[in-house]
């Protein structure tokens, strides 16, 4: 199957994992998807519920969607059950613009993380989005993965590192981004009380 109509290309892709437990909770989550001739692989780091349910399903769909909103959502909140629809009983989001739904096979444990190859099982188009870059958007996403490796990483230095970068992703999104991306910043920001730096910017 070939997924570039999706909207997987050749690389890492940023697409929201939704998975479901043994017991048919949903959840969603961003993860990065590789792509790499026709191989297609997921490192899911310790600890996540996406993991848990992967280990308990076998199964996760990539939804494809450039709605930075629903990226720091899905970093930070538990999405109300509105956000899903079922395909056969596998929750993905309605929003997605596709979504393509993957058997997991473990291929092996790292001290930090579980790597799976991934078999796609079906796919659906539901809308065929042609997006010029956007600065802004691809600095919420810059700014949202530090953000959820913030609370991971213990060495002082590199925290404050962290931080002045995310100060110079919320500049660009003030610059660059449009309503979607100032909105996906000010939730990051909700979620993230740590980042007093966003605050400053955002108030400011
Ligand atoms: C853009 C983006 C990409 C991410 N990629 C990954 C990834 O490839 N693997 C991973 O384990 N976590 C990744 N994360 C972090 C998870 O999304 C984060 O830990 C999340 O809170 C897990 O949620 P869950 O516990 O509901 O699964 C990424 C975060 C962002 C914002």
């Amino acid at each position: 199957m070939d997924l570039k109509e999706a909207g997987l290309c050749e690389g890492i892709s940023e697409v929201i994992a939704t998975t479901r437990s043994a017991s048919g909770v949903p959840n969603a989550a961003p993860i990065g998807f590789l792509t790499r001739e026709g191989n297609y692989l997921v490192k899911l780091y310790k600890g996540s519920q996406t993991l848990n349910n992967i280990i308990e399903t076998k199964k996760l769909a990539a939804n494809v969607t450039d709605d930075a909103v629903l990226f720091v959502k899905a970093a930070f909140d538990t999405l109300s059950a509105n956000f899903y629809s079922l395909f056969q009983g596998f929750p993905v989001l309605k929003e997605a613009n596709s979504w393509i739904l993957f058997k997991c096979d473990f291929i092996e444990e790292r001290v930090e993380s579980f790597l799976f190859q991934l078999t796609p099982i079906t796919a659906e188009v539901n809308k065929k989005g042609v997006r010029a870059i956007n600065r802004g958007f691809n600095a919420v996403i810059e700014a949202a993965i530090l953000a959820t490796r913030y609370g991971i990483v213990k060495d002082e230095r590199e925290k404050e590192e962290m931080q002045k970068m995310v100060e110079g992703y919320a500049e660009i999104v003030e610059k660059c981004g449009g309503r979607k991306e100032k909105e996906a910043m000010r939730v990051l920001h909700e979620k993230t009380t740590r980042f007093h730096v966003i605050s400053t910017i955002i108030e400011g």
